[in-house]
Formats: C-alpha cells, sequence, structure tokens
C-alpha cells in the first residue's frame, strides 16, 4: 500500500457523482459517529477473499459477483436476503458443475445503496428535480424533500448493512448453506421453468455422489456444510468510505469496512479523481468497471496506480460493453494488460452496456442480449488465449418482471406486473438461473476444447 496515503487524501480531488450537502454540521456528526461504529467487515476477511481472487487471476477458480442494482431502505427484508442468497448458491453450484473449478461468491449486498447517474436531474410531466441517486443519499420518491441529500441516510445504510450481513454470515455458516440442502434452495417462482428441471437432475447427481461418498467414508466434511460468501458495493460516497476506513492491527495498513470488495464505477474511474485515490489506499480488493470509452493506456495506467504490487485477486476488470460491443472494445484492453504483464481478474458486466427502454417506457434489458455479451466476452477471451475469470450481475431472488425474455418469457407488456427495482432493471431468479446454466455451458466448452 502507498506509505504517504490517508483516507482523507481524496477530499484534494474533483469531486464527482457525490452529493453536495447542504448542512455541514450535520454531516460532520455522522461521519464521526460512524467513525466510532465498528466495521463491518475485518481486514483478514478482505485478505482472504484477494488470495480467493487470486485463484480466479491464476485461472483456477471462477467468480460469481451479483444482487441488486441498488439496494433500498423500504424493500429491506430478512426473505429477500434470504432468497437472494438461496439464488446464488443455486447458480453458485451450477457454474461449479461447468467449471469444474471452486466459485467464488461476492453478493451486491450489504451496502450497496449509492448510485452514480448518467443526468443530474429527472423530469417528470414537466416538474424537474435532483436525480435519486441511491437510498444512502436521498429519497426515491419524485418530491423535492425527498431528493435533498440527508447525511443521515448514512446511518440507516450502516445499521441495515450490519443486519444483512448478520443473516448472511448465519445463512452462510450455519447450516443453511450445507450442500446436502441443495434441493431446498429452489424458489416456488423457478418452479415449472426448463431451469429448474435442470437444476433438479444435477441436485440429484449431486445428492447420489454425496451418498456415495459419505458410504466410502469420506464423507460429512466440515467444508461441504458451509460456504464463503463475501459483500461488495460500489465506492462511490466517500464520506461514507472514509468514515468507516480503519487501522488493521494485524497488517498496520488502512481497510475500507464497508465490505469485502469495493467497486470503482465507470462514471468515476479518472485517474486523478477522488474515487481511484480512495480505493488506491486500501487493502480490500477492488473492482473496476470498464466500459467502452476506456483507452489501453488509461487502463495501464489506472492498474499501476491500484495495483502497484501486481498481487493476482487485488484488481478485478469488470468489462462492460453491451452487446455487439465486446471485440470492438476487449481485445485492445487485453492485449495491452497481457504486454504490460499486468494480474487481474477479467469479468463481465453483461447488464450496464445493455439497457435499453421499452416500448411500453420501462428501463430494461433484454435477456438475450445479456447472454450474447457474456457469449462474446468469452470468445473474446478464448481468441486471446486468457482467462475469462468470472460474471457479474443484477439479480433479485424476487419475482420482478424487470428483463425482457428467458424461458418464462417477460414480454414488453409484462414489464408494468412488477417492476419493483429502485434503479436498474434485474433478472428475476428464474432468468438468473436459467442464464447461470448457459454460462455455464460456455464454461464447459472452455473445459473441453
Ligand atoms: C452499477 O453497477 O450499478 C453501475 C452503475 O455500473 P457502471 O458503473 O458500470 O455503469
Ligand atoms: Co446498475
Amino acid at each position: 500500500m502507498p506509505a504517504t496515503w490517508t483516507k482523507s487524501d481524496w477530499r484534494n480531488k474533483p469531486r464527482i457523482q457525490m452529493p453536495e450537502y447542504t448542512d455541514p454540521a450535520a454531516l460532520k456528526r455522522v461521519e464521526e459517529k460512524l467513525a466510532t461504529y465498528p466495521p463491518l467487515v475485518f481486514a483478514g476477511e478482505a485478505r482472504r477473499l484477494t488470495r480467493q481472487l487470486g485463484e480466479v487471476a491464476e485461472g483456477r477458480a471462477f467468480l460469481l459477483q451479483g444482487g441488486d442494482c441498488a439496494e433500498s431502505f423500504e424493500e429491506f427484508n430478512a426473505d429477500l436476503i434470504r432468497d437472494t442468497f438461496k439464488v446464488m448458491l443455486q447458480m453458485a453450484i451450477v457454474l461449479t458443475f461447468g467449471a469444474k473449478k471452486p466459485v467464488v461468491k461476492i453478493g451486491r449486498m450489504a451496502g450497496q445503496f449509492a448510485k452514480p447517474r448518467s443526468a443530474d436531474t429527472e423530469t417528470i410531466g414537466g416538474v424537474e428535480l435532483p436525480s435519486y441517486r441511491g437510498d444512502i443519499i436521498n429519497g426515491f420518491e419524485f418530491t423535492p424533500e425527498a431528493r435533498i441529500p440527508a447525511p443521515d441516510r448514512m446511518l440507516e445504510a450502516y445499521t441495515q448493512s450490519a443486519a444483512s450481513l448478520n443473516l448472511l454470515r448465519a445463512f452462510s455458516q450455519g447450516g443453511f448453506a450445507d450442500i446436502k440442502r441443495v434441493h431446498q434452495w429452489t424458489l416456488d417462482s423457478t418452479k415449472e421453468t426448463g431451469g429448474y428441471e435442470e437444476y433438479h437432475e444435477l441436485a440429484n447427481r449431486i445428492g447420489e455422489s454425496l451418498a456415495f461418498i459419505e458410504s466410502a467414508g469420506a464423507g460429512d466434511a466440515e467444508s461441504m456444510k458451509r460456504v464463503s460468501f463475501y459483500t461488495s458495493h460500489e465506492a462511490l460516497l466517500l464520506e461514507y468510505e472514509e468514515a468507516l476506513c480503519r487501522v488493521d492491527s494485524t497488517s498496520d495498513l488502512p481497510v475500507a469496512g464497508s465490505g469485502h470488495m469495493l467497486w470503482i464505477g465507470d462514471r468515476t474511474r479518472q485517474l486523478d479523481g477522488a474515487h481511484v485515490e480512495f480505493c488506491r489506499g486500501v487493502q480490500n480488493p477492488i473492482g473496476m468497471k470498464c466500459g467502452p470509452t476506456i483507452e489501453p493506456d488509461d487502463l495501464i495506467r489506472l492498474i499501476d496506480k491500484l495495483n502497484p504490487e501486481n498481487t493476482a485477486g487485488r484488481l478485478t476488470l469488470i468489462a462492460r460493453f453491451g452487446q455487439g460491443n465486446v471485440d470492438k472494445h476487449l481485445p485492445a484492453l487485453i492485449r495491452a494488460v497481457e504486454r504490460e504483464g499486468k494480474k487481474v481478474v477479467w469479468s463481465c458486466d453483461p447488464m450496464h452496456g445493455n439497457t435499453i427502454k421499452s416500448e411500453s417506457g420501462y428501463k430494461t434489458r433484454p435477456f438475450e442480449r445479456v447472454l450474447g455479451e457474456v457469449r462474446e466476452f468469452f470468445a473474446v477471451h478464448q481468441a486471446e488465449g486468457t482467462y475469462a475469470g468470472g460474471v457479474h450481475f443484477e439479480m433479485t431472488g424476487k419475482d420482478v418482471t424487470e428483463c425482457t425474455g428467458g424461458t418464462r418469457a417477460v414480454a414488453d407488456g409484462d414489464l408494468s406486473d412488477r417492476y419493483h427495482t429502485a434503479c436498474d432493471p434485474r433478472l428475476n431468479a428464474t432468468q438468473a438461473l436459467e442464464l447461470s446454466f448457459l454460462v455455464a455451458k460456455e464454461l464447459q466448452k472452455r473445459e473441453e476444447a
């Protein structure tokens, strides 16, 4: 880590995509309070995740990162967390079978509350108001009061993150994620779909294998009863990140206490910007979104800044170009990374480059385009001889109708049925499971190639 870095240095850099709080005294009170609160995650966990992502970088594991575009204060409840966790477990099992490798599981959960926006304002029915920037910053409701950034929201975000993480820890360590319960992770909403059938066949095969292993006297391994599950969010609101940053007593190095992995969004990855400045100094694994405007030289400079020691697992590049655009951008980036000998995880976010406005007016993402981008991502890596290391999805265990397509097809006209997202459209459980089978087929092809 850079020797001279301090957690406040980002304040001397250009501040973009962050709110201008109108009451500095109130902001200060919240920051001081948060600074006394316990961190949500610990440095040892962050280091373990870096090591596991290092395995991904070296081609020995695969990454699944997924969850809400924006978590919402209002939607916060135990069932929702449980259901999204269940779907991720199912997806991970499917991907493990395809990849024949361990799958590192990271939720966009327990802290994914701040949103960058393309436009500063939103106009509805002739009324123009500041954009919604995530529940940690302002309110979704379309009123002038709700849209004022309120520092107190950081405390609520902290509380909800702590409670979500507590539940996730219990689910992953307390028996719920025991591989023997593989049948019980299915959600009612996924029944009567192709993905469900396929999943049950797979679950049966796992059950048989477990029975065999047990009868051979090798079963009941403790490691089969628990999973490692990590949290992540976009490190956008730096007042919050700074207030939860701690110096770890074992390594004497700074660690972001707000989540295991932090990522830098496509809009805030300026080499000399505040977000890169904050992230470069914490020891957590860092993700960086790479959209169509990133140039190979910039990428290398960013890598040098974020991962000067070239540690495998420290940096995950999350490509999000949009279907039809991957081979215009990704090969040059991969070649630059290879030429410079940089160790990175390459992951594919097939969501953010594929958002369109539907005929009914909703923002949506066609399933076919999402799948299309994943396939292009794999094909480019295959052609370059590099390792497609993971996928990054916006998804939920809730039975929403936000993305079109999939076998239990959501049509344009269905979007209004259960369109609940506070920000971008998410895959529902059926679509997420189906997609993971299709990704698993790509992984299998790679294994057999
Ligand atoms: C997101 O992940 O929700 C997001 C805003 O992504 P990006 O920075 O890639 O646009
Ligand atoms: Co999003």
